[in-house]
């Protein structure tokens, strides 16, 4: 085993360690409004959920580095979450990776991404901001707080308040996902991704049969 001390590294060579080895990651294709009422959309890994009571997501989010097309500034998304304190998280599946890797791009902020890669929007319930439609999932956030821990990244949570979920995916007499239908993506390193279709059961076993109840 090679170990490697962070202390002297750059801001780049932690970012392909740290990618290259925590994924797959979900994919967040956050869409969020400007002043204007313009919809923005793009797509976040460094995202996952924080917990139920309250439901929480977390998404980390960069300025735009030195490199891009934007130097120092924030990300559309990130301005347009703390202007209005909403936003929808997109799970993205199959049927949309592509367009949502797209929405990546480098696009001005007067340029709707979903209209630019062929997403269409539909309107939320609980909050102002529309969801794309062909996600087969979308959670639907307030802003909740916003943790600026450096000078170029913040980490936004959202307090989810509605999801808006495909008919198919969901199993309504028990208020379950349909998990052996919904084939989310994940992201590794780089421009590398994966399916959610090879699965496998694992149950954690119960430690004192006598008392425990087995998990589902
Ligand atoms: C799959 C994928 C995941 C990404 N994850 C993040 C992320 O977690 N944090 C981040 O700051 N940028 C991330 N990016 C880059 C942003 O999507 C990109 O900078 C985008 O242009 C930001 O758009 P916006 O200015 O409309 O918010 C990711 C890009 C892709 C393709």
């Amino acid at each position: 085993m090679t170990h490697i001390a962070l202390a002297n590294l750059s801001t780049m060579q932690k970012y392909w360690l740290i990618t290259g080895s925590v994924g797959p990651r979900p994919i967040a294709l956050v869409t969020s409004l400007n002043c204007d009422g313009l919809c923005n959309a793009a797509p976040y890994s460094a995202f996952n959920y924080m917990g139920e009571d309250p439901p929480l997501f977390a998404i980390a989010i960069d300025h735009y580095g030195e490199e891009s097309h934007r130097p120092g500034e924030m990300k559309d998304t990130l301005k347009n979450i703390v202007e209005r304190e909403q936003f929808v998280v997109n799970m993205v599946d199959e049927a949309i990776v592509e367009r949502a890797v797209q929405c990546g791009s480098d696009f001005p902020a007067h340029v709707s991404e979903p209209e630019a890669v062929g997403l269409s929007l539909a309107a939320s319930t609980s909050v102002s901001v529309p969801r794309v439609s062909e996600a087969p999932i979308a959670w639907e956030c307030r802003l909740y707080k916003v943790l600026e821990f450096s000078k170029q990244r913040s980490i936004v949570f959202g307090e989810i308040v509605g999801m808006v979920i495909r008919e198919d995916l969901l199993d309504a007499e028990k208020l379950r996902i349909r998990v052996d239908r919904f084939e989310p993506y994940g992201r590794l390193g780089g421009p590398n991704y994966c399916r959610s279709t090879d699965r496998v059961q694992l149950r954690v076993p119960t430690y004192m049969p006598a008392v425990g109840v087995a998990r589902e």
